[in-house]
């Protein structure tokens, strides 16, 4: 009994959670668009300078944004960070456009020594999805996971699976992708994951067909750019239903997505020009959004995503750190006495669901 206590005790000294796909209190953030510098704030930096931010759960690499190019190669970009165009010392592949970031291998591997998630997030706004899914499924498993590829841009870092920003229509069959992802996630010797990131208007014109026919892990939901519909609203006489997160609980409750038990997170911009202005809401807002949200939604709610990383580190307060303590007042898990949520009755309307297992 005492050794149980004296590990317990030293576990959680050493402060390193794993992650935990069930928790209700994820922060999951893009990184890699640098995208704070369209408002003047300072550029982000190499990933390995978040990596002991117990604020974030889940980064996510942004973006391997064209399918195929040169030689038949997707090409990667992460903005100020390993970009051949701007830093004649990083290396291109011959016969492509795809860098080698050995220094972003080392600092997949010190993120994931620290708990944290590390996808790698396909499209973005100005992506170009032509590639056949049958090829372009293997080739992310030999370049990027425990495939084997003289192409390995993260060198022996494997991510922990990819994230699908789709944002226009693709000449490639994203659900056969993902099916195949999900093959080949099987062969591996750990867990991979696969998350989508679609617009908050339900079904998302590009990825709702994914959602709701291919087992995805999480989606990253945006309440922002798409004008009606996000963030700002809640809160207004109309809510829930201007807000839309509902709808997006309604779909998961009667059943309309391929994994019943995929997780919902609520999508921010973590600053004023992050994207469209009209849908920021401030770190206090948000945070009270997500305790309203987690609390009533206890099923469907994963947690927060926020756009990007150097707009959240350039918020005052951190905008990832003010939406994880908000988010860890009512979690389910990683309470130090581990019983946050004993006292909650679970709302009975929401357990009615059967799950298969
Ligand atoms: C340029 O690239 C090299 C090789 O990847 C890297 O070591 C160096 O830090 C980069 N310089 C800057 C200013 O990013
Ligand atoms: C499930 O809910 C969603 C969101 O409200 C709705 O669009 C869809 O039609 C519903 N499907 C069924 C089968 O009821
Ligand atoms: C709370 O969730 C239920 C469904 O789970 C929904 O019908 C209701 O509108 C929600 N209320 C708010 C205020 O979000």
């Amino acid at each position: 009994m005492l050794a149980i206590f004296v590990a317990a005790v030293l576990y959680a000294a050493a402060g390193v959670l794993s992650f935990d796909i069930s928790c209700n209190s994820n922060v999951a953030v893009y990184w890699g668009q640098n995208s704070g510098a369209s408002g003047s704030l300072p550029y982000q930096k190499p990933l390995g300078a978040y990596c002991d931010d117990d604020n974030v759960d889940i980064i996510l690499l942004s973006f391997l944004y064209i399918l195929k190019g040169t030689g038949g190669y997707p090409v990667l970009n992460f903005a100020n960070i390993c970009d051949y165009t701007k830093n004649a010392s990083v290396p291109v592949f011959p016969g492509t456009e795809l860098m080698h970031c050995s220094d972003m291998g080392v600092d997949i591997k010190k993120c994931q020594s620290r708990g944290k998630l590390v996808l790698l997030s396909i499209g973005g706004a100005t992506a170009q999805l032509n590639s056949d899914a049958a090829t372009f499924s293997q080739q992310v498993w030999d370049l990027f996971m425990e495939g084997s590829s003289p192409y390995r841009p993260f060198d022996g870092a494997v991510i922990d699976g990819v994230d699908l920003d789709f944002e226009q229509s693709s000449q490639m069959n994203i659900i056969q992708f993902a099916n195949n992802m999900n093959q080949l996630y099987k062969t591996g010797t750990r867990k991979y994951y696969l998350t989508a990131a679609p617009q908050c208007p339900y079904p998302d014109a590009n990825l709702g067909g994914l959602l709701a026919q291919a087992h995805v892990d999480m989606a990253f939901i945006q309440f922002y750019n798409s004008g009606w519909c996000d963030n700002s609203k809640f809160g207004l006489p109309l809510w829930p239903e201007s807000m839309n997160y509902y709808m997006w609980d309604a779909a998961w409750r009667n059943n309309s997505f391929a994994n019943p038990n995929i997780k919902l997170y609520v999508g921010s911009t973590a600053g004023q020009n992050a994207g469209n202005p009209s849908s920021y809401v401030s770190p206090s807002f948000f945070a009270a959004e997500l305790q309203q949200l987690q609390r009533n939604y206890t099923a469907s709610f994963g947690g927060a995503m926020m756009w990007d990383m150097s707009w959240a580190y350039g918020s005052t307060p951190n905008y990832a750190a003010n939406a994880k303590q908000a988010l860890m007042a009512g979690s389910k898990c990683g309470s130090p006495q581990g019983n946050c949520c004993s006292s909650k009755q679970p709302n009975p309307s929401l357990s009615r669901r059967r799950r298969s297992s």
